[in-house]
């Protein structure tokens, strides 16, 4: 028998080194942290918020579109795996029903995708059945001659199915766009553990620095958490968990004093959420949960993204889709188009009791007649390090980052960064 011992060690390392990128759930996450991690790099701004979830999965209806090289690409970009359509939209399936099943009374959250078309556009009817089934698009054929009207009826059609546009569905994008798809994703949960609106107080807040810059309206608890030194990282993580289950958290990454966002962004789509989840579930195991005080600022951030989100899409692999010569949606329709550009609008709202985030993401699609509409390049700053400062307990009082997480997949919901105050009252 124990001679055997040595074998099984063996294989299940050799299984655990294999199982790269066997699976949609994995997909999504590797997706979601490059992502993550590009976004705020080309952002460039002190407060950013992203569904990087909601993307990937917008993206995927458009992987469904595309045809030969350009397919190829959007696969690889979503670092799907290589098997068949019908697998990959049971497994897309499956991963939406465990993101969006909800846990409680209490709990929203809905997922919901759109396509408008022009009137006189073509859609493959075996698109339009794949779509409809595999992905539960709703489709919805305008006038787009008469941008204001469609844009209204596009409005309506979404709100009657008990959604709101908060943002997105302007007059422009109906001007030269042959058909686009739109998707929503809306998540409101109460914290398991709410903090007291009393107890709430306005605290200094410090850039990477070190220098006060404002001040903030600090919500404090002081309870039970999950908490870690994340090395590789040098940074904290602190898990506030949502709902009477936990199903959803959010983990705040709070860099070590001295240490700046960049930095633990890049490592932290290195090291990949699955190793963090796994070494603060080691220190439950190991030193059970700590009591700690916690000190967090209340925020709403927004950010619209239109031609950085490309960029990093671009960076990510996806090319041709952009490409008016070499794009090929020949899934989708026999009319020769490409995508013009993908708009990302993502907001969040944290305060004492819960956290309400939306998000919309549109790919617009014009025809190939429409050229040079091609995005530039982005830079990003590096900032100068200073002197560091010391705090005790989790204190969330200098820029931090945020994942709203679903634990079962691992999935990224909604993440950025907080550097800035936001809220005034
Ligand atoms: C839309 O506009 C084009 C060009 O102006 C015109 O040829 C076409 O008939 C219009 N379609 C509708 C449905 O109004
Ligand atoms: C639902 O929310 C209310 C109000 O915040 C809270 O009192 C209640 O405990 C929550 N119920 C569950 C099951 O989380
Ligand atoms: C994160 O973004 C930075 C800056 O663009 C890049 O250098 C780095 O390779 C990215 N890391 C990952 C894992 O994508
Ligand atoms: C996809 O491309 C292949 C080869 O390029 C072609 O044979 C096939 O008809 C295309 N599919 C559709 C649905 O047009
Ligand atoms: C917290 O925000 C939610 C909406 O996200 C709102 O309904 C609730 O009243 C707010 N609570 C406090 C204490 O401000």
């Amino acid at each position: 028998m124990a001679a055997q011992f040595p074998v099984y060690i063996f294989l299940i390392f050799a299984l655990s080194a294999i199982r790269v990128n066997c699976d949609v759930h994995d997909s999504c996450r590797e997706f979601s942290t490059e992502l993550f991690n590009a976004t705020v790099f080309t952002q460039n701004k002190l407060n950013v918020a992203v569904s990087p979830y909601s993307i990937w999965s917008a993206m995927f209806s458009v992987a469904l579109a595309a045809n030969s090289t350009t397919a190829k690409e959007v696969y690889k970009g979503l670092r799907l795996p290589e098997e068949s359509d019908k697998t990959l939209i049971r497994k897309y399936k499956n991963l939406n029903d465990q993101v969006l099943e909800m846990d409680a009374d209490n709990v929203s959250i809905m997922s919901k995708h759109y396509m408008f078309l022009d009137n006189d556009f073509q859609m493959n009817p075996l698109f339009d059945a794949i779509t409809t089934f595999g992905v539960g698009m709703e489709s919805k054929t305008l006038c787009f001659n008469d941008t204001k009207t469609a844009a209204r009826h596009a409005n309506e059609f979404i709100s009657n199915s008990g959604f709101k546009s908060q943002l997105m569905l302007k007059e422009y994008f109906f001007r030269e766009t042959r058909t686009f798809m739109y998707s929503q994703v809306t998540f409101k949960e109460h914290w398991k553990f709410s903090f007291d609106y009393f107890d709430t107080t306005t605290e200094p807040f410090h850039d990477e620095n070190g220098n006060i810059i404002n001040e903030v309206f600090m919500m404090r608890q002081r309870n039970r958490f999950a908490f870690s030194h994340i090395k590789e990282m040098d940074a904290f993580v602190l898990e506030l968990p949502y709902g009477p289950d936990g199903k959803y958290c959010m983990l705040i990454v709070l860099p070590s004093p001295g240490n700046f966002i960049k930095e633990v962004i890049v490592k932290l789509a290195k090291l990949s959420l699955v190793n963090i989840l796994d070494r603060m579930n080691d220190d439950i195991q190991n030193y059970g949960l700590e009591i700690i005080e916690v000190r967090i600022p209340r925020f709403v951030i927004e950010t619209y993204m239109k031609s950085s989100l490309d960029d990093t899409l671009m960076k990510m692999g996806m090319l041709e889709i952009f490409n008016s010569v070499s794009a090929d949606f020949s899934r989708l329709t026999d009319e020769s188009i490409f995508v013009s550009t993908v708009h990302h609008y993502t907001t969040i709202h944290v305060n004492e009791s819960s956290t309400a985030a939306s998000s919309e993401t549109a790919v617009l699609f014009v025809d190939t007649s429409n050229k040079g509409l091609y995005p530039s390049g982005t830079t990003s700053v590096v900032p100068v390090r200073k002197r560091p400062i010391y705090y005790p307990a989790f204190v969330a009082n200098r820029p931090f980052i945020y994942l709203v997480v679903e634990k079962s997949t691992k999935s990224i919901m909604y993440g950025g960064v907080y550097g800035e105050r936001t809220v005034f009252k």
